[in-house]
């Protein structure tokens, strides 16, 4: 089987040495010559212009930015055959997954996102979403998602509306709490200081800013400007914000501690797995200290 990787970025790069190490053929295209070169030189990888790519492949895995999406979608969909399956690998799904069969009429689509970073040494334990949208592509998606599970993925189907409205959660939400927590932490006179003296609970805050910040910020800002639900959750957030600072302006304690008391019970009955989250966050340091 041969792999068409179409875009040589991070995850581009990521999924070409994935699938040669798992033993398939790789070609990756991109636009960049030089890039391409390089590549060959020094990965020793196949690699081809775009069209010459998808034409003799079986597989084709497009990994390019969200805002290139389209115009790469429209180069390569005259040179796709049937038979052959389009994936893609975008943080959002709704657009991508509509772009894709706007203008691909043979050949199989399918909608993937691996939630996880170009930073990540396997898929095991790591999350893929499959955003099938007819019989034949789920189909497919659940011959993929088999196979994916035997290298010990966790692999959800769902629609790709269903996918962005969670990742408004699950992706925007972080992002933007990260950004903001960064660009007031910076504002501190005392930054690098308060991380020499920081406990886990600091440790967690600063992490999160500081990832947030590195990003690649063309994602970030194609994140935070399509994701469904992500304005309105950041407005409530701002309000919830407000709310919980007038309390303190007000050195109301009685409210703030009633309202504590309500979040642990709400807690309580909506995720009963709470009390493990103190374990989980000591592990997560401890893995990313060593
Ligand atoms: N990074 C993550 O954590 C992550 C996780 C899951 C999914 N994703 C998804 O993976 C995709 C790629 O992200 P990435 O992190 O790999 O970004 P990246 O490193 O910036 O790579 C982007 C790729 O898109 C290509 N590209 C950009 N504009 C183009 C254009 N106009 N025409 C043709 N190619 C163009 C770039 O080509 P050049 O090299 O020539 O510039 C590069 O190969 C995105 O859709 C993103 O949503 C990212």
């Amino acid at each position: 089987m041969r792999i068409a990787i179409i875009g040589a970025g991070k995850m581009g790069l990521w999924f070409a040495k994935f699938f040669l190490e798992e033993g398939y053929s790789v070609v990756v295209a991109s636009r960049n010559k030089e890039k391409l070169l390089k590549l060959r030189r020094k990965l020793a990888f196949e690699t081809a212009d775009f069209v010459e790519a998808v034409q003799n492949a079986d597989r084709v895995l497009i990994c390019v930015s969200i805002n290139a999406f389209e115009s790469v979608i429209k180069t390569i969909s005259p040179s796709i055959r049937e038979g052959q399956v389009v994936m893609d690998v975008c943080s959002i799904k709704d657009y991508p997954v509509k772009v894709m069969h706007k203008h691909i009429k043979n050949g199989l689509v399918l909608g993937t996102h691996p939630v996880f970073g170009p930073g990540s040494t396997s898929i095991e334990n790591k999350t893929f979403i499959l955003t099938p949208t007819s019989r034949q592509e789920e189909e497919f998606a659940e011959n993929f998602k088999k196979w994916l599970e035997t290298k010990k993925a966790r692999v959800f189907v769902m629609t790709p509306k269903k996918h962005d409205t969670l990742m408004s959660v699950v992706l925007g939400l972080p992002h933007f709490l990260g950004l903001v927590a960064c660009d007031t932490l910076l504002e501190q006179a005392d930054y690098s200081e308060t991380k020499r003296v920081a406990g886990t609970t600091y440790r967690i805050l600063f992490t999160l800013a500081e990832v947030a910040a590195l990003e690649n910020p063309e994602l970030l800002a194609s994140l935070q400007l399509s994701l469904p639900e992500l304005e309105r959750i950041e407005n409530a957030f701002i309000e919830k914000a407000y709310e919980w600072l007038n309390l303190i302006k007000q050195k109301d304690r009685a409210t703030i501690t009633r309202k504590m008391k309500q979040l642990k019970s709400k807690l309580m009955k909506t995720s009963p797995d709470y009390e493990h989250s103190y374990e989980i966050m000591y592990k997560m340091l401890e893995a990313a200290e060593n």
